[in-house]
C-alpha cells in the first residue's frame, strides 16, 4: 500500500522555466527520455502540462492533450525517490478529473507492455486495454509494443 505525504503535494501548471527540473527527472526514470524541446513544444502547443511540487521540489509531472471527445495522456512521471508513495495515483487522478471537467467521454494512454508498475497503476484506476500498437516504442533490442488503455469517463 502506498503511504501518503503530508502536506499533500500541489499540482500546478508547468512553465518553460520548469523544463530544466522536469528533464532531470525524465532522464532518471525513462530509458528513452523526451528532450527539453518536446516539453517546451507541449507547453507552447497549449497542452495541459503540470508539475507536482512537494515543498519547493518538483517531484513529478504529466501532460494531457485534450481532443474534442477524448483526452490523451502523453506522459506522466514521478521522481524515482518518490515512487510508491501515492503520488502517481494522485497526479493521474488530477488529470482524470480535469478531463471530466472538460466533459470528455474517454481518457486514453499508451504504455510499454514491459512497464508493469504503470500498467498496474492504470488498471487499479479503472483503465482497460483496448489495443496494441506493434513496435511503437524504441527498445534496447529493436522495438517494443505499446498497450493502448482507455478509461471511460
Ligand atoms: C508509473 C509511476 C508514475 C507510478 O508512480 P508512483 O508514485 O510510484 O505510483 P503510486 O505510488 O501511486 O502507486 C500506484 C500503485 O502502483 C504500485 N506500484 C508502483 N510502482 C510499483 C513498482 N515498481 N512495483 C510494484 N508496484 C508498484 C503501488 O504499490 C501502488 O499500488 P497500491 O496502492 O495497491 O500499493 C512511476 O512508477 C514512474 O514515474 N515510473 C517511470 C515513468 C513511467 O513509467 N511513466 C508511465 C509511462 S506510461
Amino acid at each position: 500500500m502506498s503511504s501518503s505525504l503530508t502536506p499533500i503535494p500541489i499540482i500546478r501548471e508547468m512553465s518553460l522555466v520548469d523544463v530544466d527540473r522536469v528533464i532531470l527527472i525524465e532522464r532518471e526514470i525513462f530509458l528513452f527520455p523526451w528532450t527539453p524541446i518536446n516539453f517546451a513544444d507541449s507547453i507552447k502547443a497549449g497542452y495541459q502540462c503540470r508539475v507536482m511540487e512537494h515543498y519547493d521540489a518538483v517531484v513529478g509531472y504529466g501532460i494531457l492533450m485534450l481532443g474534442p471527445d477524448e483526452g490523451h495522456l502523453l506522459t506522466i512521471g514521478i521522481a524515482a525517490k518518490w515512487h510508491q508513495r501515492g503520488l502517481g495515483t494522485q497526479l493521474l487522478q488530477y488529470f482524470i478529473d480535469l478531463a471530466r471537467s472538460e466533459r470528455l467521454t474517454s481518457f486514453l494512454l499508451d504504455v510499454r507492455e514491459s512497464n508493469k508498475s504503470a500498467i498496474y497503476l492504470y488498471q487499479r484506476m479503472g483503465f482497460k486495454q483496448i489495443g496494441v500498437r506493434k513496435g511503437y516504442y524504441p527498445a534496447m533490442c529493436g522495438r517494443e509494443d505499446a498497450l493502448v488503455m482507455r478509461l471511460e469517463l
